[in-house]
């Protein structure tokens, strides 16, 4: 029976999974630790706002829960030591240098957790891996445990999350499904009927599976890879339906309702972001040409293709239509997270098509609902396309969406977030330069209001 919980990683998965824990198993004491003080010192901030991470849900459960079974701390040794069972949901970015640059996933945060555990280990524990991890990184994982522990029983499984960012704690209530990856052996299925365990206090029995570490491990890829597959598909449908004088919502409505398609993910946009389509798909890709698939590789990287061209038209569209210069032009930004309902920003699109308005030398005035300024710098200035003195001068962040308008030769709206629909588009066009533009590219706004009020508009898929 597990008692004690410990999860190394407190980030977008590591603290909705271990809330959602916390609040669904009262009797388990969930410890959540993470290297940087900062991040830590934000989750037990008493005033609920200022969590790391936004969630709709999420400050209810962290309310109920924290000091009560869930904890937050640095003391990554103790918590270690203590737990029954420990969750590693450290993150894996794509690996920036070596061997594999720019496809494969960095292992290194995983492996230092390994070796850690191996050090600090004094009693059996059920080692979890729930971060985004190429096919056989238990098997590693494992490795480390076994020849570099101190004689301590190890089990590894693998247990892949699949909440999406905005309605994580939703998609952790009531999962699709929860997959559990383990060994054969004995020892590895009892290990697994006790994470079965677990995850039964909330969810159905039959929604959780249980499969051999390699296929949960590359279940994983597999549903990002497809999921991120109909974005692109749908985007470079959109692209052709602009030259031709279709709308592509209405070609993604009337193919949606072929039930053999479904309607989920068909939504077209400025391209996708987020943490995990580019770099799990980047991964399949390396996994596939180290086995020698080039078929298989190159397949899956035309995803990839797809969404870079996705993003560079859209940005090329604001440039040609706005007389082919944006150089001095005012810009507003509107979203910058890489959808609705979240403040996380990695691979955002808004990330790219700012860069390349930039590089034209626009001056971008930017507003997101939830993303604070030093993350929308730092995501600039990470790109070392030009100096943090640079971005500045020709970069401001804004509070309020009005500011960002005002002046500006035209808008680019760039996440979903409900709350554009709801402004005085009336006020915004008194207070552009004309003729005002908007370049919708997540196809949010009401096109036939706009115009009337006499903006020119671009709509993202609409000829
Ligand atoms: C994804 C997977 O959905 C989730 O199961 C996995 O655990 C992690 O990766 P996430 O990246 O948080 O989740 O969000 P998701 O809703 O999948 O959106 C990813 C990107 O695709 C966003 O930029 C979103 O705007 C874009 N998208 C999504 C579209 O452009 N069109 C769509 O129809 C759906
Ligand atoms: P994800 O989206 O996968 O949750 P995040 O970057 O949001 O990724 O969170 C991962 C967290 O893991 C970060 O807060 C980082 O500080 C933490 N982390 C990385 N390596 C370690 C480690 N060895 N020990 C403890 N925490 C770690």
């Amino acid at each position: 029976m597990i008692k004690t919980i410990c999860c190394i990683g407190a980030g977008y998965v590591g603290g909705p999974t271990m809330a959602v824990i916390a609040l669904k198993c009262p009797d388990i004491t969930v410890n959540v630790v993470d290297l940087s003080q900062t991040r830590i010192d934000a989750w037990n901030d008493r005033d609920l706002n200022n969590l790391p991470i936004y969630e709709p849900g999420l400050i209810e459960i962290i309310h109920k829960c924290r000091g009560r079974n869930l904890f937050f701390s640095t003391e990554v040794d103790k918590a270690i030591e203590d737990a029954d069972a420990i969750f590693i949901s450290v993150n894996t970015p794509t690996k920036a240098y070596g061997v594999g640059k720019g496809q494969a996933a960095d292992l290194k945060y995983i492996e230092l957790c390994a070796r850690q555990i191996a050090e600090v280990a004094t009693t059996p524990k059920i080692v979890i891996e729930k971060s985004t991890l190429p096919v056989r990184t238990a098997e590693a994982i494992s490795n480390i445990l076994k020849n570099t522990g101190n004689g301590v029983d190890f089990q590894v499984l693998s247990n892949p999350e699949f909440l999406a960012e905005g309605t994580a704690v939703q998609d952790l209530l009531y999962p699709d499904r929860v997959l559990i990856g383990r060994e054969e052996s004995k020892e590895g299925k009892k290990a697994a009927q006790t994470l079965v365990d677990i995850y039964k206090n909330w969810v159905n029995e039959d929604k959780i599976l249980t499969t051999n570490v390699w296929s949960s491990e590359l279940s994983k890829l597999t549903a990002n890879a497809f999921l991120a597959q109909r974005v692109s598909s749908i985007n470079a449908m959109s692209e052709l339906c602009e030259v031709t004088g279709a709308d592509v919502n209405e070609v993604a409505k009337a193919i949606g309702a072929d039930s053999r398609i479904g309607s989920k993910f068909l939504k077209s946009s400025v391209g996708f972001g987020g943490s995990c389509f580019q770099k799990d798909i980047l991964n399949l890709v390396y996994i596939a040409k180290s086995y020698g698939l080039k078929e298989v590789a190159d397949y899956w990287e035309q995803v990839i293709i797809l969404n870079n061209h996705q993003k560079r038209r859209f940005a090329s569209n604001i440039v040609k239509t706005l007389f082919n210069t944006v150089s001095g032009k005012d810009i507003a930004i509107l979203g910058w997270a890489f959808k609705k309902n979240t403040n996380d920003t990695r691979e955002s699109a808004a990330i790219y098509i700012s860069n390349e308005l930039l590089k034209e030398r626009a001056e971008l005035k930017v507003f997101d609902p939830k993303v604070t300024k030093e993350q929308i710098f730092s995501d600039l200035d990470r790109l070392e396309t030009r100096t943090e003195e640079e971005n500045k001068s020709l970069v401001s962040v804004v509070e309020d969406p009005y500011e960002a308008c005002e002046n500006a030769h035209a808008v680019a709206v760039l996440t979903e977030w409900d709350e554009f629909n709801g402004y005085d588009w009336e006020k915004i066009y008194r207070s552009m330069k004309k003729p005002a533009f908007v370049f919708d590219g997540r196809a949010l706004l009401d096109q036939e209001k706009l115009e009337e009020i006499g903006f020119a508009t671009y709509k993202i898929g609409k000829g």
